[in-house]
């Protein structure tokens, strides 16, 4: 697990761009595992704005996103497949359907899971997964608990990532729904590169646990840990929790520049 610590949002945004855009020049066919929330927002403002300069292009790529909320309706705002298009997809040249998401509206739910596994599946497997990651250490919506194995399913969501998630709904607890479809943590690990991204006081100790912490269901995304490629981006303030804090940096500094992530 690689660990990179930089000064902001800006940073972390411009080297994660950078490997997108070394993928998809040597892969103009890749699969994107797309995170919502606001972790990577500024990642894909960077993106929009290299698509529109023309550097970078999605034209051939396709994407996945990771977990989708059950019941909202197609016209909500808050709808992942909404947010995902609005913040990303709408403003570089994917084609029309190059980007999937799990069917929180679908009414054989198990169903929908596994053809999403297979959509996957199908496309060759993803070979960038982005992420962030929640304050009770969940990735994708795989709250604390879950099988280290999981694949897409239904999950029940935490009161604290609905408390986190409030703010997204106008700060009305009772508006985030309470169930979601998730890629699972097996799902997840089957990508070939993950970049974590994690911005604030608040993941600190979620941080911690990832990169320093025992492997731990309690802890879901500690089982990156044994993920052969992750790269975790973090401001300071994210990495304020972290024990071997100066070790990461000294290998930072020290990386022939030629070394991409
Ligand atoms: C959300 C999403 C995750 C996201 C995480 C952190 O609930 N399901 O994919 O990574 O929680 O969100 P944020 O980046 O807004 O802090």
């Amino acid at each position: 697990m690689e660990v990179i610590i930089l000064a902001d949002a800006g940073e972390i945004a411009g080297i994660a761009a950078d490997a997108i855009g070394a993928l998809l020049g040597r892969n103009p066919t890749a699969v994107l595992g797309l995170a919502t929330g606001s972790s990577p927002l500024a990642i894909y403002d960077e993106l929009a704005l290299r698509c529109e300069a023309g550097t970078i292009s999605f034209r051939q790529a396709r994407g996945f996103t990771l977990d989708e909320y059950v019941g909202l309706p197609a016209d909500h705002p808050q709808r992942y497949r909404t947010v995902i298009d609005e913040v990303f997809v709408s403003r570089v040249d994917f084609v029309p359907g190059a980007v999937e998401g799990p069917d929180g509206l679908a009414a054989d739910i198990p169903a929908a899971c596994a053809a999403y596994e297979s959509a996957i599946q199908a496309a060759g497997g993803v070979d960038l997964q982005i992420l962030g990651i929640g304050t009770d250490g969940h990735i994708g919506f795989n709250e604390p608990g879950s099988s280290l194995a999981s694949r897409t399913r239904i999950k029940t969501l935490t009161r604290q990532t609905r408390v986190d998630n409030a703010r997204f709904f106008d700060g009305d607890l009772d508006a985030v729904p309470t169930h979601c479809l998730t890629q699972g943590l097996g799902t997840i690990m089957a990508a070939r590169h993950i970049i974590l991204v994690a911005t604030g006081r608040s993941k600190a100790e979620a941080v911690h646990q990832l990169v320093e912490g025992p492997v731990s269901a309690l802890w879901p995304a500690t089982v990156l840990q044994h993920h052969p490629h992750v790269t975790v981006l973090l401001d300071d303030a994210a990495a304020r929790r972290l024990q071997l804090v100066d070790y990461y940096r000294e290998t930072y500094r020290s990386k022939p520049k030629w070394q991409g992530i």
